[in-house]
């Protein structure tokens, strides 16, 4: 007996520092990228908060830079005494254990990508675009079509594409590596140290406002969308220029409507929300996630509204009840297709031909491939259409 410790001691003074040493480092901030990364993060928390001197436009104030440093946000172990807890799917346990975190930090800012806060009013619309860092064909192509940066009718369109990290380990630095590649390349994204999962887009939302609050404050509008889309930017800025309020002072915010819905309540749903997240049986009306228009007012309002409404983990749904918070109502606009295609497919027509795209603003569901096609075609002057009143009426199906 005596002796096999002996024989193993020098293998556990061995292995027990490197076991400390590991799990002390698994649990650091943005371990995942060790030091550079960890830096940045804090780098990047600093420029949040104003502390930083790079950007000229960038100082306003130190006093907004309450939390100089991160900690990180730990989950709340007593959300686990809930009733019916241990039975939900554990996506969800894991909304409920972090719900009460808002602040993560940014690993990829652009503190000037508005020419500074004083200067953002120079910016028409902002294209803001959830994106996960594993479409990167998705942004390519985005990048080549609608979101390009450029003047239109004398706006500015200015893109952005945000992300959380997805994976673990390798995987999650490679493709951080990503992020960071293409943020250097074009300058358009922003990415925060969370998962980007789909119940906590939320989340993401959240964190772009608060960015926006600080970095872009005085945009005129924005669109807010996801990156399967296809929007016809040039109609939605000739849209917004001809609104009486087209500042941005104004409130707006426009899409597609989902009303007298409820929260489902199948457990095998994507979308299903149990009693333990919210018991009201009705949602507030609010626009479809997909795409929908916001004045800069609007953004800055639903912010404020965001620090006191807890997170939901259904983001559109979110901004609905921010919305009806301050007393406010999303307005229906039928160029706005956040649901899916605008035509009920069949052998007749083709549910790509452009004709049916030319005057919309937005449609929900576009691979890269046919937004290529797509942008090509509807920008194209020799594209002849027929005079059909339901394509001037925007009423399709
Ligand atoms: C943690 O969860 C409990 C139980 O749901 C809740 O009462 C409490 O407010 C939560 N704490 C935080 C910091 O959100
Ligand atoms: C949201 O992100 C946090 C931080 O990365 C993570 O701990 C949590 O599990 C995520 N929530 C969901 C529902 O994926
Ligand atoms: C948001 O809240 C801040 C601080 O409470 C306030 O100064 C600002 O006017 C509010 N903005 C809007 C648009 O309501």
């Amino acid at each position: 007996m005596e002796q096999r410790i002996w024989r193993v001691l020098p293998f556990l003074l061995l292995i027990v520092p490197c076991v400390a040493i590991l799990l002390i480092y698994q649990h650091l901030p943005s371990h995942s990228n060790l030091s550079t990364k960890a830096l940045r993060g804090d780098v990047s928390w600093h420029a949040r908060a104003g502390l930083h001197t790079e950007d000229p436009a960038g100082h306003r104030g130190s006093a907004r830079g309450s939390r100089p440093f991160w900690t990180a946000c730990l989950r709340n172990m007593s959300m686990a005494n809930m009733a019916g807890f241990s039975d939900l799917p554990e996506r969800l346990q894991n909304f409920l254990y972090y719900q009460h975190c808002k602040h993560f930090p940014l690993l990829l800012d652009l503190p000037g990508k508005c020419g500074g806060p004083d200067r953002s009013s120079g910016v028409f619309l902002l294209l803001v675009i959830k994106s996960q860092p594993v479409n990167y064909e998705r942004r390519e192509a985005l990048r080549q079509t609608w979101a390009k940066e450029r003047q239109h009718h004398g706006a500015w369109i200015r893109t952005l594409f945000i992300s959380g990290t997805t994976g673990a380990g390798l995987e999650k630095l490679r493709m951080n590596k990503l992020m960071e590649v293409e943020h250097r390349k074009h300058g358009d994204i922003l990415q925060w140290d969370f998962d980007d999962t789909f119940l906590n887009l939320t989340l993401k939302q959240v964190l772009f406002m608060e960015w926006l609050d600080n970095s872009c404050p005085h945009v005129r509008f924005l669109l807010n969308g996801d990156d399967d889309v296809f929007a016809h930017t040039d109609n939605m800025v000739e849209y917004l220029q001809s609104l009486r309020g087209n500042d941005g002072s104004g409130n707006l915010y426009t899409g597609q409507l989902i009303e007298g819905r409820g929260p489902v309540r199948d457990p095998s749903s994507k979308y299903f929300v149990p009693l333990q997240v919210q018991q009201k049986e009705s949602y507030p009306t609010h626009c479809c996630g997909g795409g929908f228009l916001l004045s800069g007012h609007t953004a800055q309002v639903l912010y404020n509204m965001s620090k006191t409404i807890a997170l939901h983990p259904i983001d559109d749904l979110y901004m609905g009840m921010c919305l009806a918070q301050a007393g406010l109502k999303p307005s229906r606009h039928t160029g706005m297709r956040a649901a899916g295609h605008p035509l009920i497919p069949s052998a007749k027509v083709d549910i790509l031909d452009p004709c049916y795209y030319k005057d919309l603003l937005m449609v929900h569901d576009f691979t890269p491939l046919q937004n290529y096609v797509m942008w090509e075609q509807v920008h194209d002057p020799g594209l002849k259409c027929w005079k059909d009143p339901r394509l001037s009426s925007g009423i399709l199906q």
